[in-house]
């Protein structure tokens, strides 16, 4: 266990991106009420995470991470839930084909409320109110009273997460995950791209697979591993009192665990030295990520490793690096080769969303598929080059129909923007997009075990 850490220590440490609540009573309020509500996650689930991470550490599976930039609460819907959970399924099913590894299945579902802001305040037409910091700190509609930070909001997104968690329970273990439902995961408005019949034809082999199982004398129905499947949940762990309210003692080890999610994350913007959110992770059992963009220096992340993981427990770090398509081929060496050097087992990971922004002419924030595609090609590029394993992906995407990142298959113009963007925050991939770039990320993974067949032949 971490020493010299409590629950709050993180108070005596440097915070960025925390909100300031005007109301200290109001907060103390939420912060009793939410360390007595049941813990969304049992510490044991967050080992099996760990355990599972370790193998993806050493080079045997594969990490897909992902969901919404920020779960909002009128999005709140369970088809949505359905839908984001079913082409997670898809891509998995994909993958898992692909590159017959393992692939760790975990959501940026289930608590993804808090978001850090490059800029504190927005103007509009003259009027400067706060920016929006994500649902459970204050609301989106530019209005005083809604972008004031209100600690009852965290109240919401408790209940909002331990909704979703529970269909996710059940979606991944009641049924909707068996492998024999693979035909129906396809949604209906991706049956335009020619992935969709890609992956039908996938579905049909994993399908002949299983009636030769069953042929061979193996009940598939019988076998807990095909019947449904282990989904994680993570976020960002930004609203630090939110996070330690959730945070409890396991009853079986005396160890801490943020209670909130699986696995929780650093983003790029709350990790240096000092940190009020490296001091509070430090401290939790949990598997935690830690986003790596291009200001980050080999030596700087180093010492967050040994402030992070000083027992150098495999599994315990995924590092999530997100440089931007033209930049990750030169900035990422330094750091796998650091990491290398001082004998650090981590999950590599590779987040081709947050450094590939643009700003379209039509004025909305978009990401162009192609740049997300290279970014993960350069990954992949780098960890080939450098002998390491490239171990995963974390994107913002959506089971929706939306129209947010250009380009795809079904090409999404410039122009077409304007026709379903629906996100609070990050534009994200939809369906067909997320589908066509686990296609890439399949062939992707053929090639790096291909080298492997190599190197042990
Ligand atoms: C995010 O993942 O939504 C995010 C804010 O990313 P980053 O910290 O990498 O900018
Ligand atoms: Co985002």
């Amino acid at each position: 266990m971490a020493s010299n850490w409590n629950p709050d220590s993180w108070k005596s440490a440097q915070a960025k991106h925390l909100p300031d609540y005007a109301d200290a009573e109001a907060l103390s309020r939420v912060e009793a009420t939410l360390t007595n509500f049941p813990p969304l996650v049992f510490a044991g689930e967050a080992r099996a995470l760990k355990a599972d991470l370790a193998e993806v550490a050493e080079g045997r599976g594969f990490l897909l991470q992902g969901g919404d930039c920020a779960e909002s609460f009128a999005e709140f819907h369970p088809d949505n839930i359905r839908d984001t959970f079913r082409v997670l399924l898809q891509m998995a099913v994909v993958l898992t084909f692909a590159s017959k590894q393992p692939v760790v299945k975990v959501g940026r579902m289930a608590g993804q409320f808090a978001k850090p802001r490059s800029a504190q305040t927005e103007t509009i037409n003259g009027q400067e109110l706060p920016s929006y910091f994500g649902d459970i700190i204050n609301g989106p509609e530019f209005e005083p009273e809604t972008r004031r930070n209100n600690p009852d909001r965290m109240i919401q997104a408790y209940s909002q997460s331990a909704s979703t968690l529970n269909l996710l329970r059940a979606f991944s273990t009641g049924g909707y995950a068996n492998l024999r439902q693979v035909h129906k995961w396809t949604l209906d408005h991706i049956g335009r791209s020619p992935w969709a019949a890609k992956f039908s034809e996938t579905a049909d082999r994993i399908g002949e697979a299983l009636d030769f199982m069953q042929a061979c004398g193996i009940d598939p129905m019988t076998v807990p591993q095909l019947q449904g499947t282990s989904f994680f949940t993570s976020h960002e762990a930004l609203l630090l009192p939110y996070e330690q309210a959730l945070t409890r003692r396991d009853s079986l080890t005396g160890d801490w665990y943020d209670c909130s999610a699986h696995m929780l994350w650093i983003g790029d913007r709350t990790r240096f030295d000092d940190s009020a959110h490296v001091e509070f992770l430090r401290g939790v059992g949990n598997p935690i990520g830690m986003k790596c963009g291009p200001s980050l220096e080999p030596d700087a992340l180093l010492r967050m490793l040994d402030v992070l993981n000083p027992a150098r427990e495999a599994g315990r770090m995924t590092l999530i690096s997100r440089f931007g398509h033209d930049k990750v081929e030169a900035g990422l060496p330094p750091l796998v080769r650091a990491v290398e050097r001082e004998g650090h087992k981590v999950v590599w990971s590779c987040d081709p969303m947050h450094g590939n922004v643009i700003k379209a002419a039509s004025g909305y924030k978009t990401r162009p598929f192609e740049r997300i595609l290279a970014e993960v090609r350069g990954f992949f590029a780098v960890h080939r080059a450098e002998g390491t394993h490239a171990g995963g992906v974390h994107i913002e995407m959506t089971g929706q129909n939306v129209t947010e990142c250009t380009g795809g298959a079904i090409a999404i113009t410039d122009e077409a923007l304007a026709d379903r963007y629906h996100t609070h925050c990050d534009p994200r991939l939809n369906a067909a997009q997320s589908l066509e770039l686990a296609f890439l990320l399949a062939e992707m993974l053929n090639l790096e075990a291909q080298d492997r067949a190599k190197a042990a032949a």
